[in-house]
């Protein structure tokens, strides 16, 4: 199959090269996808007389098709709660999240609320996203069992949590160990699918517990691993109280055996120059969570220092939600755009569309396979409109060329944008279809 439109695709970091010369943009596009992977990408005049012949073509007009978002840091069962009123991190925690979390014990809840979500983010064009589910494993079949119907590359696991919080959330470390390796074996692997350790953060789990989530990541290869760090002034207090003897929060996590390739930190809002050093040398990543660090208050991250050249960290995109307020990465880049002028920085819109998809690949250190238009990776594809809205529509008559229309997008657009989204080469989601626009 190969489909037509305008082609968005890098040809560099646009963080460490010049932003408008890392874009490669294609007003009369195609790609050519064949066994889930992308075969080509280029100018339609060029390839399409190289078509196999019964290759099916499919006319995506002026929209623009982009590597598929992926989302750094998303909690599922926090669906039924986005949006929640009045309070900061930790008390946001015990009245809303806590609560809502408890409900994910049965199976049919946890299997109703994974098929929303997982069609909501298929909505917003996101094709990977590493993922929390809650302290129940069974919350982690339902997720991964509504994934695989669609054939998408997601990451996610059980949260580990021993302390802290109530009792009917709690699991032991010898528990949540024990779980957690059934749940490996069960599906780290498995398809397109992988599993991550979960420790919710240090507050919620003993030291026994930390170094029980390091004793799974060394007993299997390539697993991903999990948690927040430094997103609120409270709570960074409460670690330090909790964990006297650590150097920083983040030491807390080193010292488990945490900090490592594979490694995302939720926020990172309050880390400093040494923090920004450890993650670079390991490898570890952070997720920008705008949304979420702005509706909870707590505080704006600094984009540009973790990206510095000269020790750069790996940094994807959040919606964070249900502290987040939105599944769209578009936007995540709208008020990714908004934190930048806050600290004193621009976000090109060729910064933020490598962001939302090859930054997140990255931070997964799986960049080649996704989050990039290019051949060789995988079909994970969306589809934007650039005149989705009356309001779009008209904006978008004025622009001027492909870095402003990106731009427009990434500021007026949301879920209503996404005409399309491809998983391993096969639509996932066709807004325009007739009857049900998802099919796996
Ligand atoms: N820190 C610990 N748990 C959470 C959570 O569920 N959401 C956010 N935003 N921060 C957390
Ligand atoms: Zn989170």
């Amino acid at each position: 199959v190969a489909l037509r439109g305008q082609t968005v695709a890098f040809r560099a970091d646009p963080f460490l090269d010049d932003p408008s010369r890392s874009l490669v943009h294609e007003r009369d596009g195609l790609v050519l996808v064949e066994g889930g992977r992308i075969r080509a990408v280029g100018p339609y005049a060029a390839l399409a007389p190289t078509l196999p012949p019964g290759t099916e073509l499919v006319e995506y007009g002026d929209a623009i098709i982009s590597a598929g978002f992926v989302d750094a840091h998303v909690h599922y069962p926090q669906l039924p709660m986005v949006g929640a009123y009045g309070e900061q991190l930790l008390e946001w925690l015990d009245t809303y999240v806590f609560p809502t979390e408890a409900g994910f014990a049965d199976a049919e809840h946890a299997a109703r609320v994974a098929r929303f979500f997982l069609r909501e983010l298929l909505r917003c064009g996101t094709t990977t996203a590493m993922v929390y589910c809650t302290v129940h494993p069974q919350s982690v079949d339902a997720f991964f069992a509504e994934a695989e119907r669609f054939d998408a590359l997601m990451v996610a696991g059980k949260v580990l949590m021993d302390r802290n919080a109530p009792a009917n959330l709690l699991d032991t470390a010898q528990r949540g160990h024990d779980e957690s390796a059934a749940l490996i074996r069960r599906w780290h692997g498995r398809g397109r699918q992988h599993y991550c350790v979960t420790p919710r953060f240090a507050p919620t789990s003993t030291e026994a517990q930390l170094d029980a989530a390091g004793a799974l990541l060394r007993a299997t290869p390539g697993l991903f691993m999990q948690t927040h760090l430094c997103e609120n002034r409270a709570e960074i207090d409460w670690v330090r109280e909790l964990f006297p003897r650590r150097g920083s929060y983040l030491d807390v996590y080193a010292h488990a055996g945490l900090v490592g390739r594979r490694s995302v930190f939720g926020h990172g809002v309050h880390l400093g120059e040494e923090d920004f050093c450890t993650c670079h040398a390991a490898g570890a990543a952070i997720a920008h969570c705008p949304t979420s660090n702005l509706f909870l208050g707590s505080g704006l991250f600094r984009l540009f220092d973790a990206v510095e050249p000269r020790r750069a960290v790996r940094v994807g995109l959040g919606t964070d939600v249900g502290a987040g307020t939105s599944l769209s990465q578009l936007q995540s880049l709208n008020e990714a755009y908004k934190v930048a002028q806050l600290t004193g920085h621009r976000l090109h819109p060729a910064q933020g569309f490598w962001l939302a998809t090859e930054g997140g690949a990255r931070a997964l250190h799986l960049e080649g396979r996704i989050g990039r238009l290019a051949a060789g990776a995988d079909a994970d594809l969306c589809v934007l409109d650039p005149r989705a809205t009356p309001l779009l529509e008209f904006r978008t008559g004025f622009c001027g060329g492909i870095e402003e229309l990106l731009f427009v997008l990434m500021t007026l657009g949301d879920d209503r944008v996404v005409r399309a989204t491809w998983a391993a080469g096969r639509c996932v989601y066709d807004r325009d279809r007739e009857g049900d626009p998802f099919s796996y």
